[in-house]
């Protein structure tokens, strides 16, 4: 049956009368994603029958080989927003430098970042994947790498679609964390989660057991700590999932509570971590603070992070803020050992 809620685009004019100076070209962005969203949805749910599994024969600028999927999800956010006047510029995992906008064609005050397809090693299984934005703000018409280059806190809007059992965007605008389900009779995102609150208290972790080895003794002491279980100092039993796409694993967080982490570990020196920080992990970070969760390297905020380059790498790991403070607290004790700088610091760890 049909839902008779608020849709997408209803949604977010209404939440731009918080902003007296909004042109309406926000909810215009916004919904030129959400149309890029539902065609890599309808691609993705034909699978195999439109042809979109399988690997191209080229890498993206990270050494990784691009899926048919990667590459037509980002085609499709391109086709959907260069000509729009809503963007100023584009960038993505997919796309080595920063994507201008054609001549002769109206720019409008928005940087919008993405990671077309998270997960990619699932599309092949029919596993859950999904799309992260974020929206960043400028005042340049030809804007450079350097411009999007901004801290976190500066996103005016993050969020991402999950391609899971049902389709569903998560998005923030700096006022709360909201779910919005897509209801495929009508085409509509249809607002089911509103105001989405991370438990504060949980047993389960995400993370990339076979990694212990390598990773810094902090996060391997927590970790050590949860799988003794009962008779452990934590005294509860623990479970761990692991999706391998941050947009599936962050959602369930997200929805009852836990821990999502891909740390520093010494394979990862020399790239700075896994993830990356401008489409990864801080449209994440917005989104679980937002939801009222904790988003750290282990040793700084990461919406304070200074961002270097367009496709820097960071330690990630976020979630509920019992486990978050134990984790953190945890880096501040080895920081010290180990004369290691500790600075983070946010609303539910001072
Ligand atoms: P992407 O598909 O965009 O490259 O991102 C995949 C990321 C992330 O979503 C996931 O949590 C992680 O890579 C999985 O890593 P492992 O393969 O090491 O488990
Ligand atoms: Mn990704
Ligand atoms: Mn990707």
């Amino acid at each position: 049956m049909t839902h008779f809620g608020v849709t997408l685009s209803q949604f977010i004019m209404e939440e731009q009368r918080r902003f007296p100076e909004a042109t309406g070209n926000f909810t215009l962005l916004l919904n030129d994603i959400a149309v890029s969203c539902k065609m890599i949805a309808a691609a993705v749910q034909k699978g195999q029958l439109a042809n979109v599994l399988g690997a191209t024969d080229n890498e993206n600028c990270q050494g990784e080989t691009q899926q048919i999927l990667d590459v037509i999800a980002n085609e499709l956010f391109i086709k959907n927003n260069a000509n729009r006047g809503h963007v100023a510029a584009m960038a993505s995992e997919e796309m080595d430098d920063v994507f201008n906008i054609p001549e002769n064609v109206p720019r409008g005050n928005y940087l919008l970042i993405f990671d077309p397809l998270d997960g990619s090693s699932n599309i092949d299984i029919n596993g859950p994947i999904g799309t992260i934005f974020s929206i960043l703000k400028t005042d340049k018409k030809n804007p450079t790498e350097e411009d999007f280059l901004q801290e976190g806190t500066k996103q005016v809007c993050a969020g991402y679609c999950l391609y899971g059992s049902a389709t569903m965007m998560v998005l923030t605008i700096g006022y709360g964390t909201h779910g919005f389900t897509l209801d495929p009779a009508i085409g509509e995102f249809i607002l089911t989660h509103p105001n989405m609150q991370i438990p504060s208290s949980t047993a389960e972790y995400a993370i990339n057991q076979a990694n212990r080895n390598l990773w810094e003794p902090p996060m391997r002491k927590y970790i050590d700590e949860c799988d003794l279980g009962v008779e452990g100092p934590r005294k509860k039993k623990f479970t761990m999932r692991w999706v391998g796409a941050m947009v599936m694993d962050i959602h369930r967080l997200i929805q009852r509570g836990g821990l999502f982490a891909y740390p520093m570990d010494s394979s990862l020196t020399e790239k700075g971590g896994r993830l990356r920080l401008m489409y990864e992990a801080n449209p994440m970070a917005f989104l679980v603070e937002q939801a009222g969760g904790i988003a750290s390297t282990g040793y700084e905020r990461i919406l304070d992070l200074a961002p270097e380059k367009l496709h820097q790498r960071v330690p990630v790991i976020m979630g509920s803020t019992d486990e978050m403070k134990i984790i953190l607290d945890n880096h501040k004790a080895f920081a010290k050992e180990a004369g290691k700088e500790f600075t983070h610091q946010c609303k539910s760890y001072a």
